[in-house]
């Protein structure tokens, strides 16, 4: 089976190390990597809308001098006459060298992952994980921090589908004496499975509040999320929470000068536009080190060496 990464975990500390650095030559010196991929292919098999990882994906392959092709959305695939994921890989094995999947269901990238003859990388399962993202953040963070340790971490918003919060708490509880502040309304607290399992169980040391401006001063990094409509049964409770936490200049003014804002985008109403221009506000620039994290990671599964 080619190698495949399902979550953050499947990348051990050594290797997130050595990607970033690679990124970060990438970064430095682009022209050294203009051709490294020629000649390969990435699918991007997206049943589920998407408009950073996808695209970031295709621009990492197309930087690095491949070519890329793929469906984005399942309405335009064969999906819709009833085709497995299974099925489907099996297919574009034939055609790719290496494949990014979204999919709303939880496990359909590993499914695909036990079928392929290709490197399946999860572009987001659900309410599950998504490790690129974790990659982007733990890129950012690592960029503009210095380093993992020591760090407390805020996460705001939906801690219960946000996907993006369970792969990157999997990620940094790897890290010496990381914090975690939990901060969301009661109905979307972090899942058992994160709380009781990975964190209680490895002594991980966290507190779950509801009010941001209550913690804001003691966070070096502030991870907002969006409440995610399309993961809600009824359209009343998104309604009734869909606001419930709303980043302005005026909450920014409690924080520290060094504490960061990443968000994994898109939002909606959780941070105001009015903070765009502020320093700490660096979820545009996350989006930039993702491209650069993800063309390291092709190279590290296409077996490129530059
Ligand atoms: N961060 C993220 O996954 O964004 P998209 O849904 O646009 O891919």
């Amino acid at each position: 089976m080619a190698r495949c990464i399902m979550s953050p975990l499947d990348i051990t500390v050594e290797e997130l190390e050595s990607l970033m650095d690679t990124a970060m030559d990438i970064m430095g010196n682009p022209d050294k990597y203009a051709h490294a991929c020629e000649g390969k292919i990435l699918a991007t098999l997206f049943y589920e809308p998407s408009t950073r990882t996808r695209l970031s994906f295709e621009a990492a392959m197309l930087k690095l001098g491949g070519k890329t092709l793929g469906f984005h959305s399942a309405d335009s695939s064969s999906a819709t006459k009833g085709e497995t994921v299974a099925d489907t890989i099996r297919v574009m094995s034939q055609f790719a060298d290496i494949c990014a999947m979204r999919h709303p269901k939880e496990g359909a990238a590993l499914v695909a992952a036990e079928k392929s003859g290709i490197p399946v990388i999860n572009a987001g399962d659900g309410g599950h994980q998504h490790p690129t993202q974790t990659l982007t953040d733990l890129m950012t963070i690592k960029a503009l921090k210095g380093n993992f340790e020591n760090l407390t971490v805020g996460m705001c918003g939906d801690l219960k589908f946000g996907r993006t919060v369970h792969s990157l708490i999997k990620a940094l509880v790897r890290y010496a004496n990381v914090k975690f502040i939990f901060i969301s309304p009661k109905e979307l607290m972090i899942p058992s499975y994160i709380r009781d399992d990975l964190l209680i169980q490895n002594n991980i040391a966290f507190r779950e509040v509801t009010k941001l401006e209550d913690v804001l001063p003691s966070l070096d990094i502030l991870y907002m999320t969006r409440v995610q409509r399309e993961r809600f049964f009824n359209e009343e409770d998104y309604v009734r929470l869909k606001d419930f936490y709303i980043l302005d200049k005026k909450k920014m003014d409690l924080a520290s000068q060094h504490m960061l804002v990443l968000h994994p985008l898109p939002r909606v109403n959780e941070i105001s536009s009015e903070i765009d221009g502020d320093p700490r506000a660096v979820y545009f620039e996350q989006v930039r080190y993702g491209m650069y994290i993800r063309m390291a990671l092709i190279l590290k599964l296409l077996n490129v060496n530059v």
